[in-house]
Order: structure tokens, then sequence, then C-alpha cells
């Protein structure tokens, strides 16, 4: 019995994988799965708990007694459930950007994590963004992209998404955040940020989102479909 198309986006900090794979998934009728979100999920318990953040044993421990539930009704933003709690609006704050690449770092949460992401993928039908997914989390996938914007670019999307809730956030400060997390993610030793061999490669620095979309579905059309 075969399982169902398996795509997958990753790339760093601010490329805008979220939104386009949210995108995709949509227009395809398949799940998407927000990889990013099960770690900030768990750094906002750590948080919430007060565990010491380079504690790897401990942030394990926590894991293992968490539920994390990523609910999309195919429209919209989807949800994200923490122990049974909706989190979605807890998930972007300073605090957790600030800690999670950290608690993400650790090859026991790792390990877990990937366990539990692969089982979602499991009878396909769904767009998984993240920064290991092609690489590792799912290999053997049947597209892979790997989306890229320079730092100025991300950046920018980033101010004009926390300046449309309000804040009033400094574009070179959210520079270095993004210029920070992107070398942790890029350098630990367990799934790295890294463009899987087989992934296609799209700089969407001067392009609008409905057209990376539409160029990743075109590919779809003539890879897998
Ligand atoms: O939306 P943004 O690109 O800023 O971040 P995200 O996709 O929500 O991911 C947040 C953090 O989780 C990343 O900076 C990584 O440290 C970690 N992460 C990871 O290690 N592996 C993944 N597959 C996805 C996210
Ligand atoms: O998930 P990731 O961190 O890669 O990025 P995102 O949260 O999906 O995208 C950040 C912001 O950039 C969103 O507000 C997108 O609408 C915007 N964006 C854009 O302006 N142009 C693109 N080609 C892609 C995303």
């Amino acid at each position: 019995v075969g399982r169902g198309p398996v795509v997958t986006v990753d790339g760093p900090a601010g490329a805008g994988k979220s939104t386009v794979a949210r995108k995709m998934a949509e227009r395809l009728g398949f799940l998407y799965l927000d990889s990013g979100a099960m770690y900030r999920a768990l750094a906002l318990k750590a948080l919430q708990h007060g565990i010491d953040l380079r504690d790897e044993s401990q942030l394990a421990d926590l894991l293992k007694s968490t539920t994390i539930d990523l609910i999309g009704n195919g429209q919209g933003q989807p949800s994200v459930w923490l122990d049974g709690e909706d989190v979605t609006t807890l998930l972007r704050t300073p605090e957790v950007n600030a800690s999670v690449s950290l608690v993400a770092g650790f090859p026991l949460v790792r390990e877990e994590m990937v366990r539990r992401q692969r089982a979602m993928a499991r009878e396909g039908r769904v767009v998984m963004d993240g920064r290991d997914i092609g690489t590792y989390v799912l290999p053997d996938a049947d597209l892979k992209f790997y989306l890229t914007a320079s730092l100025e670019a991300r950046a920018r999307r980033r101010l004009n998404d926390l300046v449309a809730l309000g804040f009033h956030p400094n574009l070179e400060t959210l520079g270095e955040e993004i210029r920070h997390r992107d070398t942790l993610d890029a350098a630990r030793e367990v799934g790295p940020l890294r463009q899987a061999e087989d992934a296609i490669l799209i700089d969407t620095t001067d392009m609008e989102v409905d057209r990376v979309v539409d160029m990743m579905l075109e590919y779809y059309r003539q890879r897998v479909s």
C-alpha cells in the first residue's frame, strides 16, 4: 500500500517557508505540518516551567511528557496545541525566539521530535517545513524545496509582520537576531540547516508569495502528479 505524496520545504528564518508551505498544502488539499512550531512549543513550555535551557536531559524528559498537536483545518493559520491548550499566539515572542535554537540543538530533543514528525507524515499528502526535513526527517520525500532570500529581505518581512501586530521593532536588531539563529541552526551537529542535494533552490528575495507558490505547484505537476 503506497503512501501519498510528501513535500518538504527547508531554509533559513524569514525565507517564507511557512507562508508558502501552508498555501501549497491548501491548494493541494494536503496537511501542512510546521516542524518549527513543535520546537517553539517545547521552548515555551521549558520557559514556563523555569527549566534550565542548557540541561539536555531535563528538556528531553519534559518533551516525553508533552503532547504537541498541529491542527489545521486546511484554511488560514493552523493552530498549535501544547498539552491540550491552544498556544498559537504565544510561540513567536522574543523570549521564544531567543531560546528555540538552543532547545533545538540537543540530540535527545531532536531524536524525539523527528520520531513524531515522521509519524505525522507517514500517510503522505503532507507539506512539512523546517530546517532538516528534506535532509534528515523525510529524505525520501517526493519533492523538496530549499527557500532562501537576502538577510535584508528576510528581516524586512519579519519587521512587517511585527508592525502588523502593533510592535515597532528595529530592522537592524531583527536582522541580527535572524543571523544569530541561522548561525546556530547551521552549525549544530545534528539536523543542521542545509540544502538537500535533490532540493530545488528558490531565492525569493524579489518574489511575491503567490509567485513562489505557483512555481512550486508547477514543479509538483511536472515531477509528482
Ligand atoms: O519561522 P522561523 O523560520 O523563524 O522559525 P521556525 O521555522 O518556527 O523554527 C524555529 C526554530 O526551530 C529554528 O530557528 C530552529 O532552531 C528550530 N527548528 C529546527 O531545529 N528544526 C526544524 N525542522 C524546524 C525548526
Ligand atoms: O517560515 P519562514 O520563517 O521561512 O517565513 P514566513 O514566516 O513564512 O514569512 C515571513 C513573512 O514574509 C510573511 O509575512 C510572508 O508573507 C512574507 N513573505 C514575502 O513577503 N515574500 C515571500 N516571497 C515570502 C514571504
